[in-house]
């Protein structure tokens, strides 16, 4: 049998302390299928006085994550710490100059430095594997990365953070308020260090990011991505949007247009009966079309410790099974260098259908303003439905009116709402959502 692969885990929380358990675990299963074992060489996190769940006395500590990837007597640096700067990214800047493999769950990072370390990774010879990073244990980097190879894709989407659609699930089935779901992700594991970058679609974003360039040989366009999250969605929208056989789910698209890539990050109405919208709680769903193959759809756990190692521990196994010096794939799917400059498509451009929900006050005349206003837009109607509005806060004799619209422009919409805006009638701010349409699923 060769030699034991060593591996030194940067970041022992919930991804890291799961990794360290199963690497133990799994040793005598792993050794046969790797045709080697897989050894924990040495291990660094902030706190060394933490209880990890694990005994760690016998492995070799670094308090910092940079000597580790420096001088750790390791094969493989595993980061799993966070974060886009820092300790991150100074220590795999550090492990790839020394010639080390890297395993990386760390979007935030390869959404702003991927171009540049997948570079670095190419030139020493090394492997920089990131399965982890996007849609937690599901495959989806092997698919595009290889086994899409030839294809030509039209449009990559998903969920893809297991926060947000915890939260829009539980509110939705459970009737409970968003701060409630958010502090039981939180519990579960789920969350990033900073929740806002999930609820705020910013997670999401990383993880497109690193699709769009899988998916269309492009750079990495982390900061084109047009982005709202899921902290506007009130129980009011998720009740309209079932009325309307629709659920509401926060994805992440990347689409070819004729003038350029699309990539957006909002909540989306998806209509109940295709298998996205059954999609709950943690659990992640990522979709391919490609000329080839056709539609793909992947659904699996998003975010949490094990899920999470999982992957991650696939990414070392390949590493294991390598040849030394071998890249049987370049680390973005296309070489660093190859890789094709980012058009962004306007945003402006988009066509899909919408849903917009106005409260107004309860006129004679506002429902035909309304219908009026949307009509000058050009924008088709498939429904218009007028309600008395349930909220308690709303203006006494108000209505809520809800129209879902026929595809059209993204331009359209936001000048008939803009339109809206400017009449007397309108109470509060309308709501906006786009819909997606699933091809196959
Ligand atoms: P976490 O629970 O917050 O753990 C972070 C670990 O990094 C902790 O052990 C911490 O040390 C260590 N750390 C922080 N700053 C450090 C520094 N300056 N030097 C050395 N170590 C440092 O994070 P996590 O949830 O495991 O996530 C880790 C990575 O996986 C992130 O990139 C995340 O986005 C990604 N990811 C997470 C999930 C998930 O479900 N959690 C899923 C997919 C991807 P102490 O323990 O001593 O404080
Ligand atoms: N915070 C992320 C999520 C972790 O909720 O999906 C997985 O990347």
């Amino acid at each position: 049998m060769a030699d034991a692969l060593k591996v030194g885990i940067a970041g022992l929380g919930t991804v890291g302390a799961s990794l360290v358990r199963i690497i133990r675990e799994r040793a005598e299963e792993l050794a046969v299928t790797c045709g080697r074992a897989i050894e924990i060489g040495a291990l660094s996190a902030r706190d060394r006085s933490r209880d990890r769940g694990v005994d760690l006395s016998d492995i070799t500590w670094f308090g910092s994550a940079e000597a580790m990837a420096t001088e750790a007597d390791i094969d493989v640096f595993v980061e799993l710490i966070g974060g886009a700067e820092g300790a991150a990214d100074q220590a795999v800047r550090a492990a790839l100059e020394r010639g080390l493999h890297v395993v990386t769950a760390n979007k935030a990072l390869l959404a702003k430095h991927g171009v540049e370390l997948a570079a670095l990774a190419e030139e020493k010879g090394v492997l920089l594997n990131f399965e982890a990073a996007v849609a937690g244990g599901i495959p989806v980097i092997k698919a595009l990365r290889e086994s899409l190879t030839g294809n030509k894709v039209s449009r990559v989407y998903g969920i893809m953070n297991g926060t947000c659609n915890y939260i829009l699930t539980r509110m939705e089935k459970e009737g409970l308020s968003f701060q409630d779901c958010l502090r039981e992700a939180q519990r579960l594991g789920y969350a990033e260090a900073d929740p806002t970058f999930d609820i705020e679609g910013n997670d999401t974003a990383h993880k497109l990011a690193i699709l769009t360039t899988l998916a269309f040989g492009t750079q990495i366009a982390a900061d084109e991505i047009y982005l709202e999250g899921i902290s506007n969605i009130s129980i009011q929208d998720i009740e309209a949007a079932a009325d309307l056989g629709y659920r509401i789910k926060l994805l992440g698209v990347a689409q070819k247009t004729e003038s350029g890539i699309e990539q957006r990050v909002h909540p989306t109405m998806v209509p109940r009966d295709t298998v996205i919208a059954q999609v709950d709680g943690v659990t992640n769903a990522v979709a391919i079309e490609s000329d080839i193959l056709g539609e793909l759809l992947m659904v699996g756990p998003g975010a949490g410790g094990d899920a999470t190692a999982s992957a991650v521990l696939g990414d070392i196994a390949d590493i294991a099974k390598s040849r030394p010096g071998e890249q049987r794939v370049p680390v973005l799917g296309t070489p660093a260098k190859a890789l094709a400059p980012y058009v962004k498509a306007r945003m402006r451009s988009h066509e899909g259908g919408y849903f917009i929900r106005l409260t107004v006050a309860d006129r004679t005349g506002v429902f035909a303003s309304v219908a009026s206003r949307m009509a000058e837009n050009n924008i088709s109607l498939e429904s218009i439905v007028q309600r008395a509005s349930p909220q308690p806060q709303a203006a006494a004799g108000s209505k809520t009116i809800i129209l879902v619209t026929h595809a059209t422009t993204e331009e359209s919409v936001r000048n008939a709402v803009t339109a809206i805006k400017g009449e007397s009638y309108l109470v509060g701010e309308p709501q906006v959502i786009r819909i997606e349409r699933p091809k196959a699923f």
